[in-house]
């Protein structure tokens, strides 16, 4: 009866309760987080506290030209202690804020921004500061409607729409930089003289450092973390800001983290959650489905919105930092950011809508790189295939059961003794010729490199690392850290280290380079995935590296730990790049990220838990990230630890074909569960899956090639695409996938058949399956749509045209000259428009103007009671806009790319709510063959099926201008 209850209990219990919290700090447990934490309770309690820093008048210069202006700053609790002031207005309007202190006793760390950043911003020439007496500001814009404030006294700074406050820094006076100091000269706590002068309003209540830095040197020096001492040579140097939104009921952003879309409350009154959001890269154990913790990247930007206007916040620091979020009042924000070391540098981005600030965050930190259009298919991968026999076993049951694929992964087994690029030779003789067999079909292999190296004399990636010089070292900085990772005792690679750089280059070159050592036993078809950069420590404190380890130029561990692992996907971004001529696109799969990370690849969302909850929340996280300008993003299909049973495995592929990344991956302790060995029906369901996802790559990477353009995300929540809509502000089930017009909402839970789906506007959608069409409202309405387990709901709304290729193949390159179906989803006034872009997918000549870009357009004809459809050249109307960042110089209509794809061809165009049948279809004169199904046509108010008229093998080319004309 006992080991039955207890049983009980453990069935009873969530998994996802494994985590162990222990193993990582809270607020509390972190001295500088209770310090500014407590600050924050303290000015709370005392409303009439103010800010002791301010603007010494007489310092502040205009730099010539206006570009920027720069300020003395000083505290009134240090009056000898300095800092320094630099606003500047970017020509796009970003407001970039930067505080610093002035020859302070050491240099707080101020690299953050540079790594990722991809350039330093041009200064807008139409500013003029205006430097009054209480304030500095200048207003701009095209209607002239944006100000930006610097108060003096205490020092704020506000952007401003219309008079309306929409950001402000230190409104609440938590701004507070920790100047260096001794230990020595440990300062008394006196009370200070109250200011001189009149000026009532900066008269502080609270006049005592005591009061402001708390009664003790609380954690200043030293800091003890379960068996763990942090040195702390540099004393407290933490930086706390208060970021307020008075008039944005939303945020969103700050990935990563397992939570809800519209993040939370961490404070005030009916708190959600009592800890801050944490971001803190780390290797989280079984992590929780619903929590502030900090998980594997950070990236430090918030949107916050209204139905009126949409801003953000890029808060550029690398080190630990914590991020408390509180609505005062259903329609405002206060944020409250508080961080281990590093300069203030934030930039105010104005909006107003999601796509300028998309806009502005993108022209910070970099487009997305446009993915190989392989990457976009499905890669299986599991820990591990044990052989290379393993490998062609799994491709050849693939081939068999007739399910595509493009990607086999190989996890850290296939190293030996995890040496990554040392082949285990006993189970992989022959890794070349495996990997060719694999790219025989247009596949590739994916294959693990961590940026732990086993210190093995025999091991000459650690030897010539260690030659170098170019390894992490301990706290003093003299000797190679050692920790613990999947290798045993291990050094980490210093990706700060410029040094590395070109040595980590020249370890995937794939033909031999004098006496280097290079990886000659791999093919230029063979990409990466790098995994525990945090970075990862089994033995350190919190899974990671000790805070006062050291990197290049002295920094120390904890200033640049959030870059960290950027950096390292960076380098083999840069790698991979390198290692053929012309290069080929990189793919890279990283675990830990930064802002910037989206310029080097992919990331996923690390191990997750074969639970519905993890499934749900995953969902959230991938938004999350592509908030956080990072599309490129998945979770583990299946979930990392479990076996899920096959109605889970199932739905998991719906979230996955409709993830940006799609990949299954599975722990080692797991069950095989590739789809093949699966029974009926679940089988055939997930090859259906499968060959939908197959089909809709030209959305996929016309949706990619739109963010690698302009930074809008590739899956676009409902406040992303429609603003002004409140009712969708909170929603972070259902999105949609890039401009295309698809609405998706994956199921996860168990033994759902129907589902509650919300329809933003007055609009017709379609659902792809059966073509019933459901009407929303102008007000927001929501709709019962079937959701049985083969069928993940999905709509299109009307008024957009979707292209597919709906061949199977084994693997997408295959599919490279298939044809088109374009499907037309009428809108109510009998419209549509979609767009469908195309390259060679794997080099570079997109940027030498080798592409497909088609815009697609059905207009109602009233003379001819019908529609027409018509084929157009968008690159001929946008000429010079840039391509992964790189502006196209020329557009050639007949370019070789398009030369190539000459003869292929639009196959089927189906068109969803033609008002009545027709009595003629034609091109350019010709009659086209064609069925009519009647139903609901696209003006009527009713809900049912819709009207379909199937037109079969028009003969048009995907390349050239053409017209169907539709007589009803
Ligand atoms: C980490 C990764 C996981 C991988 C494992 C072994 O746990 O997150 O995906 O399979 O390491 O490399």
């Amino acid at each position: 009866m006992r080991a039955l209850s207890s049983l009980l209990v453990l069935v009873a219990v969530p998994a996802a309760l494994a985590v162990k919290t222990q193993d990582f700090k809270t607020c509390t447990q972190a001295a500088f987080c209770r310090r500014g934490r407590a600050l924050s309770a303290r000015a709370q309690e005392n409303p009439s506290w103010s800010s002791p820093y301010s603007i010494d008048p007489s310092t502040i210069s205009v730099l010539p030209g206006q570009a920027s202006f720069t300020a003395g700053v000083k505290s009134l609790l240090y009056p000898d202690v300095k800092f320094g002031l630099d606003v500047r207005v970017h020509k796009d309007g970003v407001v970039r804020v930067r505080m610093d202190e002035v020859n302070g006793l050491r240099k707080h760390y101020d690299e953050a921004a540079s790594w990722a950043l991809i350039a330093e911003p041009d200064i807008s020439p139409e500013i003029k500061w205006s430097v009054g007496k209480s304030d500095v500001r200048a207003v701009y814009g095209d209607k002239k409607d944006i100000e930006v404030v610097v108060a003096f006294q205490p020092l704020k700074v506000t952007l401003l729409r219309d008079g309306k406050e929409q950001v402000v820094l230190n409104g609440r006076g938590l701004l507070h930089m920790e100047h260096f100091r001794t230990k020595e000269s440990a300062e008394e706590k006196l009370p200070v003289e109250q200011p001189q002068g009149d000026d009532s309003q900066v008269v502080m209540q609270v006049n005592s450092r005591a009061w402001f830095e708390g009664e003790t040197e609380d954690g200043y020096w030293e800091e003890q973390f379960g068996s763990w001492t942090d040195t702390k040579p540099k004393g407290p140097e933490s930086l706390s800001i208060d970021i307020s939104f008075p008039n944005h009921g939303h945020v969103y952003g700050i990935p990563q983290h397992a939570t809800r879309l519209s993040l939370p409350t961490t404070t005030g009154e009916n708190a959600f959650y009592s800890e801050p959001y944490r971001l803190y890269n780390a290797d989280v154990f079984e992590y929780l489905a619903d929590s502030t913790m900090s998980l594997y990247g950070s990236i430090p930007v918030m949107h916050a919105h209204s139905a009126a206007s949409t801003v953000a916040i890029f808060n550029a620091v690398g080190s630990e930092t914590w991020i408390d979020v509180a609505h005062p009042t259903p329609r405002s924000t206060e944020t409250h950011w508080i961080s281990e070391s590093g300069i203030l540098d934030v930039f105010l981005m104005p909006g107003s809508t999601p796509a300028d600030v998309f806009g502005q965050y993108t022209r910070l930190t970099g487009t997305p790189a446009l993915p190989a259009h392989w990457a976009l298919a499905y890669h299986q991968c599991r820990w591990n295939y044990v052989s290379s026999d393993d490998v062609r076993d799994v491709q050849r049951r693939f081939d068999l059961e007739d399910m595509p694929v493009d990607v086999f992964w190989l996890d850290i087994e296939y190293a030996e003794e995890h040496k990554y690029f040392i082949w285990d030779k006993k189970y992989f003789p022959d890794p070349v010729d495996m990997t060719r067999d694999v790219e025989a079909v247009g596949r590739k292999m994916v294959v693990i490199v961590d940026p732990h190296l086993k210190r093995a004399a025999s091991y000459p990636v650690y030897q010539e690392a260690q030659e170098r010089g170019v390894l992490v070292k301990s706290p003093g900085g003299s000797n190679d850290y050692e920790g613990w990772c999947w290798s045993g005792s291990a050094a980490w690679v210093d990706g700060f280290n410029p040094e590395s750089w070109d040595w980590w280059t020249s370890l995937f070159k794939t033909a031999p380079q004098g006496d280097k050592w290079t990886w000659t036993e791999s093919t230029v078809d063979t990409y990466i995935w790098n995994d525990m950069n945090e970075p990862s420590v089994f033995n350190g404190p919190e899974i990671s590296m000790p805070r006062d380890n050291v990197h290049y130029g002295g920094w120390e561990h904890r200033d640049v730990h959030n870059i960290n692992g950027m950096l390292f996907h960076n380098m083999t971004f840069q790698a991979l790049k390198a290692r053929s001529d012309p290069p080929k696109r990189p793919f890279v799969l990283t675990r830990s990220f930064y802002a910037g990370s989206q310029r080097f690849g992919a990331m996923w969302t690390g191990d997750n838990l074969g639970t519905w909850e993890h499934m749900a929340v995953g969902v959230r996280m991938v938004l999350a990230n592509n908030i956080g300008g990072f599309s490129f993003a998945g979770s583990d299909v299946g979930g990392f630890f479990g076996n899920p049973e096959p109605e889970m495995l199932v739905r998991w592929y719906e979230v996955g074909i409709f993830s940006p990344f799609f990949r299954a991956h599975a722990h080692i302790d797991t069950k095989r569960r590739e789809p093949y060995l699966l029974d009926e029906p679940y089988k055939g369901i997930i090859r259906s899956l499968l060959r939908l996802r197959y089909s809709m790559l030209p959305v996929w990477y016309t949706a990619f090639r739109e963010a690698s353009v302009t930074g809008l995300p590739v899956l676009r929540p409902h406040y992303v695409a429609f603003p002004h809509d409140e009712a969708g502000f909170a929603l972070d089930d259902q999105y949609f996938v890039g401009s295309s017009g698809l609405l998706v909402k994956p199921i996860c839970e168990k033994g759902a058949t129907e589902t509650s789906v919300y329809l933003p506007d007055d609009q017709v959608y379609y659902d792809y399956f059966n073509h019933y069409a459901y009407r929303g409202a102008a007000k927001g309405k929501h709709v019962t749509v079937p959701a049985e387990l083969e069928k993940v709901p999905l709509l299109i709304r009307g008024g957009s045209i979707i292209s597919t290729r709906e061949r199977p193949r084994r693997s997408s390159p295959l599919m490279k000259y298939d044809p088109f179906t374009l499907r037309v989803a009428l809108n109510a006034a009998g419209e549509a428009h979609g767009e469908l872009y195309l390259d060679d997918g794997v080099t570079f000549s997109h940027q030498d103007g080798q592409f497909i870009w088609r815009e697609f357009v059905a207009t109602s004809d009233k003379k001819a009671r019908g529609v027409r459809i018509s084929s157009r050249n968008l690159a001929a109307q946008k000429p010079s806009e840039a391509v992964d960042g790189v502006a196209l110089a020329t557009y050639d209509i007949a370019n070789s790319f398009v030369k190539e794809m000459l003869g292929v061809r639009v196959e089927r165009v189906v068109v969803f709510g033609l008002a009545s049948k027709p009595n003629k279809v034609q091109a350019g004169g010709r009659d086209l063959y064609w069925e009519f199904t009647p139903g609901v046509t696209a003006s009527e108010k009713r809900q049912g099926t819709t009207s379909v008229l199937v037109v079969k093998d028009p003969d048009l080319s995907v390349t050239s201008d053409w017209e169907i004309v539709v007589q009803t």
